[in-house]
Formats: C-alpha cells, sequence, structure tokens
C-alpha cells in the first residue's frame, strides 16, 4: 500500500526532514520500499498505481505521518502504581512500593490484565517499539512477549534478574546467580520460539536490574550470556546519588567501568539514566556503540542531576528517550520529549562565560524540539540497532498518523503563519494522545480511532 500525504521524519539529532505531499510506499513485509516526493520522477505514475489497486490512502490537510516512537525503557509491571510515590527518594520507592508491586507478577492472571492494558495504552500512545523490563517471573515475563506479539508492538522484553540479598526482600529475588542466569538463558530461548514470532518482532533482553540489585557473580555470568547469545543488554546506570556512591563503594569505579568489566556493554546495551557519565565512560560507551535511555522526567524524581545530553549528542552516542514508567508518570512520549527539552533548558549555563565559570559548568545543553523529536523516533532506532524510527527506504513501516484538525486537540495549526518545521515544532509541544488516529508496526495497523 501508499500514503500521499506531509511525512515528518529525522535522519539524525540535527537533520529534519519535512516532506510535503511524500507518497510512502510499503510492501508486503512491511517495509518502506520508497519515499517519493512530489517531482520525483514516477510520483504521479506511483500515486495511480496504487490508486487504481485500491491502495492508496491520501491524507487531508491537518494529517500527518511520523515515525512511530521508540520508548527504549519501560517497567511494564509498574504500570499499576504510575503517578502514585513519586515524592519517595529511589530507595524507598522500590523497597516499600515497587518490589512489593513487582512481586505480585508471580499470579499470571493479574500479570496479563496489567500488560494487556499497558500494550493497548502504549499502542494509542503511538509507541510502536518498547523496550521492557518485566519482573523476575519467568511465566508473567514471557506472557508481556505473548501479548506484545499479539497485539502486534515491537518489543524487546527483559526477564529481571536480581539476585543480591543485602538489597533485594527474600520475597523478590532470584534464588542464587546460577539460577537467575539459566532463567535468562531460558527465556531468551522461549521469546525466540514464540508462535508467530518468525521475524522477531519480540526480542529478548538479559537484564541485570541493576549493580546493587546483582551480585559479582550474576553480572558476570549475564555478561558471559551477552557474549554467546549475541541479546540486547539493558540496565540501569549511574541513576542517583545514593546509587552511584553504591557502585563506588563496592566497586570503586563508575557503574559505566563497573558493567564494561563485567562484559555488559555491547553494541545492544541500553542503559538507562546514565546522568553521572564522565568522559572516560563515553568514551567506553563511544567505543562499544552501547546505548542511553534518557530518562529526562524520573530523571527530576529520583536523580538529583541532569544527563548531559548535549554532550552525549556532541560525542555522537546512540542515545534515545524513555519514559521510565512508573519512575517517570507519562506514557506518551511526546511527553518525554518535552520533559528532554525543559530538562536541557535547566542545566543550560546560557552564553555568559561568567555565569558559566561560576555555576554549573555545562556550558551549551539546550536541544530544541528538532533533537528531542529524533531521540523519540530515530535516535531510538539506532540504539537497538535495528531499521526503525524513520521514514525511509529499507526501515519497517512503524509509524503513526496525526489528525491536528481535531478541535478537542491542543495543536493549533495556522497555516498563512506556520512553516513545516513550525507545525512539527507545535505537534511535539502540544500533540496529544487524542491526535494519533492509526498507529503501524511492520506496516500492519495496530491502533486506529
Ligand atoms: N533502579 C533499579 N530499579 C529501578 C526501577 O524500577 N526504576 C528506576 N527508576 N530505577 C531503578
Ligand atoms: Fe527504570
Amino acid at each position: 500500500f501508499a500514503l500521499r500525504g506531509t511525512v515528518f521524519t529525522a535522519s539524525n539529532a540535527h537533520q529534519l526532514h519535512c516532506i510535503e505531499n511524500a507518497l510512502v510506499c510499503v510492501d508486503e513485509n512491511g517495509v518502506i520500499t520508497a519515499v517519493l516526493h512530489q517531482d520525483d520522477t514516477g510520483y504521479s505514475q506511483a500515486c495511480q498505481h496504487y490508486q487504481l489497486q485500491g491502495q492508496l490512502t491520501v491524507l487531508e490537510p491537518g494529517q500527518y505521518v511520523l515515525p512511530g516512537f521508540v520508548d527504549l525503557h519501560v517497567h511494564a509491571p509498574q504500570w499499576p502504581q504510575t503517578g502514585k510515590a513519586l515524592d519517595l527518594p529511589l530507595n524507598e520507592w522500590l523497597q516499600d512500593n515497587t518490589f512489593p508491586l513487582e512481586a505480585r507478577y508471580a499470579d499470571i492472571d493479574f500479570a496479563r490484565q496489567v500488560y494487556l492494558s499497558l500494550v493497548d495504552t502504549l499502542l494509542a500512545n503511538g509507541t510502536t517499539t518498547a523496550m521492557y523490563f518485566a519482573t523476575l517471573h519467568d511465566r508473567s515475563s514471557l506472557e508481556l512477549a505473548r501479548i506484545c506479539l499479539e497485539k502486534g508492538q515491537r518489543a524487546l522484553v527483559g526477564r529481571v534478574a536480581m539476585d543480591n540479598p543485602d538489597q533485594c526482600p527474600d520475597y523478590y529475588r532470584d534464588e542464587s546467580a546460577t539460577a537467575a542466569i539459566e532463567a535468562t538463558a531460558r527465556f531468551i530461548d522461549d521469546v525466540y520460539q514464540l508462535p508467530g514470532n518468525t521475524l522477531r518482532r519480540v526480542r529478548p533482553v538479559i537484564t541485570p536490574r541493576f549493580i546493587p540489585s546483582c551480585t559479582d557473580e550474576l553480572l558476570t555470568g549475564l555478561g558471559a550470556l551477552a557474549r554467546r547469545s549475541g541479546c540486547h543488554v539493558q540496565t540501569h546506570c549511574s541513576e542517583s546519588d545514593w546509587e552511584h556512591q553504591y557502585v563506588q563503594q563496592r566497586h570503586h569505579k563508575n557503574d559505566t567501568q563497573a558493567l564494561n568489566d563485567f562484559g555488559l556493554i555491547t553494541r545492544k546495551t541500553v542503559l538507562a539514566h546514565a546522568n553521572f557519565l564522565n568522559d572516560e565512560d563515553m568514551d567506553t560507551l563511544k567505543a562499544a556503540g552501547a546505548g542511553v535511555a534518557h530518562c529526562p522526567l524520573s530523571n527530576f524524581y529520583f536523580s538529583n542531576a541532569v544527563f548531559p545530553l548535549r554532550k552525549a549528542l556532541e560525542r555522537h552516542l546512540h542515545v534515545g528517550l524513555g519514559s521510565d514508567l512508573s519512575g517517570g508518570h507519562s506514557p506518551s512520549m511526546f511527553d518525554s520529549c518535552r520533559h528532554a527539552i525543559t530538562a536541557s533548558n535547566a542545566l543550560h549555563d546560557g552564553v555568559d562565560p561568567a555565569i558559566q565559570a561560576a555555576s554549573r559548568g555545562n556550558g551549551s545543553a539546550k536541544i530544541d524540539f528538532r533533537q528531542a523529536f529524533w531521540l523519540a523516533t530515530g535516535g531510538g532506532g539506532e540504539a537497538l540497532d535495528l531499521p526503525i524510527g524513520q521514514i525511509k527506504t529499507g526501515y519497517a513501516f512503524d509509524a503513526l498518523m496525526l489528525d491536528c484538525r481535531a478541535t478537542e486537540g491542543n495543536v493549533v495549526i495556522w497555516p498563512e503563519l506556520d512553516s513545516s518545521p513550525d507545525i512539527l515544532q507545535k505537534i511535539i509541544y502540544n500533540a496529544a494522545r487524542s491526535n494519533i488516529i492509526r498507529t503501524w508496526v511492520q506496516g500492519e495497523l495496530v491502533f486506529s480511532r
């Protein structure tokens, strides 16, 4: 099929494409085979061809196609506590609220209810790919993978590993490092073998929760498994002062270096937060091609810090955005974009050298809607090493259609005043779930209103 209308897509943090009257052609495998501009040769013939076949959708003015969002960091089991308990510091929030909630996922029926609700919500919000932490339960973690497959969401799902008796409660802890490593290896096989997962729309992720939750034996074993399996890896890194200092005391180095020593920093690793990266840490991530899930909203609550995003982008690290549900309270990647912009402004020292020297020393830290849009789409795809997040030939057609004509919406487009980039800027700042009228993954319609 083909779609004709205005397309917004970014090919890096600085290159935004606003293509009016684009023709996006998608083959039967859900792969984009062409993105034609209206003055390209063959444009009219191609439009005619798809129209004759009854396979052309023409967008109305005020409707737009964007790449689907990539949410690099979501705790699926925390969905029921979204918007609760955010006044607590990280470790108290984990021990008093989050671990008791996650322990409930021994109950597969409870897990199923929550996961169905979450995946529906994310698809309606335009999140076509999510990288999930599940829990340490084998069956309900696999159930999350199965539900993503059933609903059509592209997903990376981790069965969480956590065995450290000093940091994890008795009721919510892996029996031993060996048991957690074996369970993770089984989970990888089980996800690949799910019926219907032939194209690997759903992938397993090796998921040590974070260094404090894991013994050295577990981290070493999971590093070896990462090397053997070639799977994705996810964990929390340098999130808060408490966590950072814990790792300093235990390993006498930053999280990134410790994780690297355990073999957990690979091209397919996504580190959530990474707020306290120093130059050496950035070099380590750059050398491995590892990615960062910038979680601006939850950083405001738990981190006492702001991720040095602009610096990471200038060093060409792979960075995307994470909602960090429920450490962050919004399932919308539009919100993640807004918070990333706001956080970058908070880190910015301005242009006056005297102010820069006297204050935070971060210099120029601002990003704008273009970088935020890239992070939420192509940046996430790049971090995952998957051909997603761009409306581009050879990429999967993971996309959403926005309708900004809706009178109940907050996006006000004023054609005589707004350029195409202005329109995207207004969308990034003010679009809501109600503006998303269709969501596709791999060319398949997975949500419509
Ligand atoms: N660190 C370890 N576990 C978690 C979690 O569930 N959420 C956040 N934000 N940080 C963590
Ligand atoms: Fe998290």
